[in-house]
């Protein structure tokens, strides 16, 4: 059974695939809003989401699908000391597929492995996001036309930005991408990051502090917020939180055609007085999310026999 727990999961030529598809519902949304009638996703969100758990549900019902779940630990089994597997098992018995977000690292693969259905990993701690990921590769893939080339700044909390990690682990797979990874020395990326993923792979790679130094090389800029509930004192979270703050005068050292991302939500990090830049392409790509979910779902659902 396909599932999708890390961002290699999909070979490139089946990620490309996937973006094609994407691509096409973009186009052409009125040709896939039967695609999944009669179909139904389950959402299984221990941990606070927006825009991911909402743009999952709005994808499946743009399928002319169904969805079930619950959004908050509070209201599930777990609070009885259900383990994560037997929720899973017996979700396999209501839905034809699960997206998973859980607090603990490996949760969405625990729960694959007892799966019945093909389970989605809708971001497990500090650890990985790939559908934010598929998101991220569609944005850029979109507006610059590729993904190869690239020289990319991902800007803020890289310690425990699960976003940046599953982000980096698929482009290296992409011919002459370059990171600046921009960081407060005590937010850097994980050691298995830099010496497993960036070393060992021969990435070129630089880690920088000031946001300005950096700024006029990039061909992307990926903003993240400082992920606040990771953090075990609320004082480091204080003195972190305002590191890094994009505004108008910042932009001004960019290339003109450089994109700005970010997986929101925002909390300071990007100032509301370039919402209106033509680079700012945030909320873009959260529309760009509810295409590639649509995608997922299509895939994996037919990859299961469950479409014909
Ligand atoms: C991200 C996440 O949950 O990791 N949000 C999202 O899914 N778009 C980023 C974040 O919370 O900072």
């Amino acid at each position: 059974m396909q599932h999708l727990i890390s961002p290699l999961d999909f070979s490139v030529e089946k990620l490309d695939e996937l973006l094609d598809l994407a691509n096409d519902i973009e186009q052409n949304p009125e040709k896939y809003v039967h695609a999944c009638e009669g179909k139904k996703l389950a959402t299984c969100f221990y941990e606070p989401s927006t825009r991911t758990r909402l743009s999952f549900e709005a994808a499946m019902l743009n399928l002319g699908g169904s969805v079930l779940g619950f959004s908050d630990a509070a209201s599930s089994s777990a609070t009885k000391g259900e383990s994560v597997s037997d929720t899973i098992r017996v979700i396999s018995c209501y839905a034809d597929i699960c997206a998973i977000r859980h607090p603990k690292e490996g949760a969405a693969l625990v729960a694959s492995s007892k799966s019945l259905i093909p389970v989605i990993n809708a971001g497990d701690g500090g650890h990985q996001h790939p559908t934010q990921t598929l998101t991220d590769l569609l944005t850029i893939r979109s507006l610059k036309g590729r993904l190869d080339s690239l020289t990319i700044g991902l800007c803020g909390d890289l310690k425990f930005g699960r976003t940046v990690h599953s982000l980096i682990h698929a482009l290296i797979r992409y011919q002459n991408v370059k990171f600046v990874l921009i960081s407060p020395e005590e937010l850097r990326v994980p050691d298995y990051i830099r010496n497993d993923v960036l070393l060992e792979n021969n990435i070129e790679f630089r880690e920088m502090v000031r946001l300005e130094d950096a700024i006029p090389s990039l061909d992307i800029l990926y903003m993240t917020r400082v992920q606040k509930e990771r953090f075990f004192n609320e004082e480091d979270y204080v003195r972190m939180k305002d590191f890094y703050i994009l505004n108008a005068k910042k932009l001004k050292l960019a290339k003109e055609d450089m994109l700005i991302l970010h997986p929101l939500p925002r909390v300071n990090e990007i100032s509301i007085e370039i919402d209106d830049d033509p680079r700012a392409v945030y909320f873009k790509q959260a529309q760009y999310g509810v295409y590639v979910r649509m995608a997922l779902i299509l895939t994996l659902l037919k990859e299961a026999g469950k479409l014909c």
